[in-house]
């Protein structure tokens, strides 16, 4: 397999291999909050809110799915419109080659021009890739919340890291 990974906008089409990509996140580790996997219509559905207001990218080496990285609400409240919460899941056979990096890249930029000022991550401790990826891109801590989370019988303490996407916003949206 070579390096270089492609990155698409996603389709619903995608949400049976990427849900495989995340599965094994929720089934096993507590970096993601999820207990249960979601079906692929659900998952579909994700994808499809997604796409509407903020983005939702696939990365593809050889053709083949291996990560995905996309903007989800941070509030619902109005007045948090400007600020979106960015996550990435990269297929576990891949890591560290440089896909998360290029998905992030691009799924920034392409928050930026639709308007959105902030980014925020939430990472459940412990987590060292994330936070290592995400200080790597920009990303500054800003708090921690403790015992936040609770999955395979312990608590989870969950890092915020904030980045800064653009200055200049229009209140007309
Ligand atoms: C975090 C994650 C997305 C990183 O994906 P990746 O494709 O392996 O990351 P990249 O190869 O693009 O790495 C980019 C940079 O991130 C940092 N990084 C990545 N993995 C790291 C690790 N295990 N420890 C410390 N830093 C790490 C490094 O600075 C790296 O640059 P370098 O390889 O030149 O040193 C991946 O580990 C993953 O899918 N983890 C499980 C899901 C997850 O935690 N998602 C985030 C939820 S908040």
């Amino acid at each position: 397999m070579s390096n270089s990974a492609i990155i698409r906008k996603a389709t619903l089409e995608h949400a049976s291999c990427l849900l495989e990509i995340y599965r094994p996140y929720i089934e096993h580790t507590a970096v993601s909050f999820e207990l249960t996997v979601p079906t692929v219509e659900e998952f579909a559905q994700r994808i499809a809110v997604a796409l509407e207001t903020k983005d939702w990218l696939v990365a593809e080496i050889c053709g083949e799915a291996v990560g995905f990285a996309y903007g989800a609400a941070h509030r619902t409240r109005a007045a948090y419109r400007h600020s979106v919460e960015t996550s990435v899941y990269v297929r576990q056979d891949v890591h560290r080659r440089g896909v998360a990096r290029t998905l992030y890249t691009q799924l920034l930029e392409n928050l930026s021009s639709l308007g959105f000022a902030n980014a925020y991550a939430g990472i459940a401790l412990p987590n060292d890739a994330s936070k290592g990826f995400h200080l790597g891109m920009g990303f500054q801590s800003i708090g921690v919340f403790p015992r936040v989370g609770r999955k395979f019988g312990r608590w989870h303490d969950v890092e915020w890291l904030h980045k800064q996407l653009r200055v200049d916003v229009s209140d007309e949206c």
